[in-house]
């Protein structure tokens, strides 16, 4: 296939590695400094474009994969308040788009894990539950797309809380404690604590070519495909 690459920064330079060990092309490798210079028909070039920017840029990015159209790999966090929108306007538009907030396989084991830990968990009133994902300094958006997906899946099994906040320590909230540390790839935790014991699972990675080969598998599934996909898909 060949492959453009919308941000070429940390994760950029892991997929180009990973899409080329694959056989793949990387025709076109979009940052900041080239954003402004790139047009519809630089991007009618390729099979499918491959996003990790920032979540100031994705939006707009999306939009004009739409435009094109372009098939489109996301793995921008930090915008999924606008996903619904997205998700009709790729509908209208007759485009395909796959996003996901963690590409790792190891981390969508983790989510399953943590939905049925979740479910266990429901009835267990003394414990209480919380979180905690590490992420390197250069982190834009907080907490992580990944801390909102397990939060999300906690809420829906656990009827004792009612949402999640990085601010608030309430009883029917769940609270996400984001640390910005070093270089940290990225560490999630989730944490249920009684008097009596504790109950904590982690997932810890140790760099990022695991979400690298996830989007490059992502690319290598949404193309010829239409509609809005997620790693439920692919898995
Ligand atoms: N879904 C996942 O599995 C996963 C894994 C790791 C990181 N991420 C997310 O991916 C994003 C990128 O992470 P990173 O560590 O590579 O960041 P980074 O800061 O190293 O790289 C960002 C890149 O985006 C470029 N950029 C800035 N504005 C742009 C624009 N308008 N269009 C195109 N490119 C633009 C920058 O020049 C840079 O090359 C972040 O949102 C991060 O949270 C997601």
């Amino acid at each position: 296939m060949k492959i453009v690459l919308f941000g070429y920064g940390k994760m950029g330079k892991e997929i180009e590695q990973i899409a080329l060990q694959r056989k793949h092309e990387v025709v076109l490798k979009i940052d900041e400094t080239n954003i402004a210079t790139i047009t519809a028909s630089d991007l009618k070039k390729a099979d499918v474009g491959i996003e990790f920017s920032t979540p100031h840029s994705v939006i707009k990015n999306i939009h004009t994969a739409l435009d094109v159209p372009l098939p489109l790999v996301i793995g921008t966090t930090g915008w999924y308040k606008q996903l619904e929108d997205i998700k009709t306007l790729c509908k209208q538009k007759n485009g395909s788009l796959f996003y996901a907030s963690n590409f790792s396989l190891g981390v969508n084991l983790f989510f399953k894990v943590n939905s049925y830990l979740a479910e266990l968990m429901n009835k267990y009133h003394d414990y209480e539950i919380s979180m905690e994902e590490i992420h390197h300094i250069h982190k834009l958006d907080k907490p992580s797309g990944t801390a909102i997906s397990l939060a999300n899946q906690i809420l829906e099994k656990v009827d004792r809380k009612k949402n999640w906040s990085i601010t608030e320590k309430k009883p029917e909230t769940l609270f996400i404690k984001d640390v910005r540390e070093g270089e940290v790839p990225g560490t999630h935790i989730v944490r249920y604590t009684s008097g009596i014991d504790d109950i904590e699972i982690m997932h810890k990675a140790h760099n990022r070519k695991g979400f690298a080969l996830g989007a490059v598998l992502a690319a290598e599934f949404l193309h010829n495909k239409k509609g809005v996909y997620t790693m439920h898909d692919l898995i």
